[in-house]
């Protein structure tokens, strides 16, 4: 079954990384992604959620070709990443940027931010001098940046304003989906609230898509659409945001809500149960991945490890007991 309007489709995507003991000898894999299936429309945005370690980062490099997958499929505007010539490949990626979490440290700290705006143009595209500088004007107004920020060094300017070049960096290249990674991590609450507007005002200028990671679920709750809840590489849950939010299908979500600070009060933990660490990825238990740390774990769980189901309203969960 395909989507025809999604911008972007996961078949059973999977991504390993070789584990290796003390003398370098393979000694197996580890799944970081293990078996995604996702579909992104265009203009949405999802938000991807789940405790550190769970594969966000992993599946959001997949996507944009950083790591390759091992296994399953990639449809981007409606092309098979892995079927395209190393040209199609390229032309195709300019329209799918990754933002990476730390814009300061991504940033050449050597270079004026003029320059580490406008080098994308001079490696993607054949504009002259002139465009070049005439599209980096646009850019940066678009991120609300002065033009004197063209002669600053990314040491010289706040978290937030990195943030804005980080994101201009990007929109020179003019993409049509944008993964943002952690993109609020490391600032200030008031700030991080006009970094997220300066995404949705920058979505709706550059007809954008966002596929929004972050282990932050009150961030992501202000700015999804729909989320996918990831727990050791695996989707447990996708949902439109306010039903997720009211009422989550998955314990592991169940659990991940009840920890989320309200607004103007004190952290919920009456409910919250989620206790130590989610299992090594490399020494995974039976059935459900879930189980040892869910109370309503039972034989069959052990046994069986439930598919992601579609339920009611277009919400899909993977357990045996949702729905
Ligand atoms: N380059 C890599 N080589 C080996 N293992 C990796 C690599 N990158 C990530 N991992 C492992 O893959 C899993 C998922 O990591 P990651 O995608 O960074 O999670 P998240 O972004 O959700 O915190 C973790 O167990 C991590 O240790
Ligand atoms: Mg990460």
């Amino acid at each position: 079954m395909s989507d025809v309007g999604a911008i972007l489709e996961l078949r059973a995507v999977e991504t390993r990384f070789p584990l290796r003991n003390a003398w370098g000898r393979h000694t197996g894999w580890l799944r970081a992604v293990a078996g995604v299936s996702l579909s992104v429309a265009r203009g949405e945005i999802l938000g991807v959620v789940g405790e550190s370690g769970c594969g966000k980062t992993t599946l959001g490099k997949t996507i944009t070709g950083i790591h390759r997958a091992s296994a399953g499929s990639i449809r981007f505007e409606g092309n098979e990443i892995g079927s395209l010539s190393p040209a199609e490949g390229r032309a195709l990626r300019r329209r799918l940027q990754y933002c990476y979490q730390d814009p300061g440290a991504s940033l050449d700290p050597h270079w004026k931010i003029g320059r580490a705006l406008e080098e994308p143009l001079v490696i993607h595209t054949n504009m002259v001098a002139t465009e070049r500088r005439a599209r980096v004007r646009e850019v940066l107004a678009a991120v609300g940046l002065p033009e004197t920020h063209l002669e600053l060094y990314a040491h010289e300017i706040s978290g937030g304003q990195q943030r804005r070049v980080g994101l201009a960096r990007i929109l020179m290249l003019r993409p049509s989906l944008v993964i943002l990674d952690e993109p609020t991590s490391g600032l200030d609450v008031s700030v991080q609230a006009t970094v997220l507007r300066l995404f949705l005002d920058s979505r709706e200028r550059f007809d954008l898509t966002y596929l929004f990671i972050s282990h932050d679920l009150a961030v992501v709750r202000l700015i999804s659409h729909r989320i996918a809840v990831m727990y050791l590489g695996k989707v447990v849950e996708t949902g439109a945001t306010e039903d997720v939010f009211a009422a989550p299908l998955h314990p592991y979500t169940q659990s991940l809500l009840a920890a989320v600070p309200v607004v103007g009060g004190a952290r919920v933990t009456e409910n919250f149960w989620l206790e130590g660490e989610p299992p090594s990825p490399t020494n995974l238990p039976s059935g459900c991945h879930f189980r040892t740390r869910c109370p309503r774990a039972e034989a069959r769980c052990a046994a069986e490890e439930p598919a992601l189901r579609a339920l009611a309203d277009g919400r899909m969960a993977a357990c045996h007991f949702a729905g």
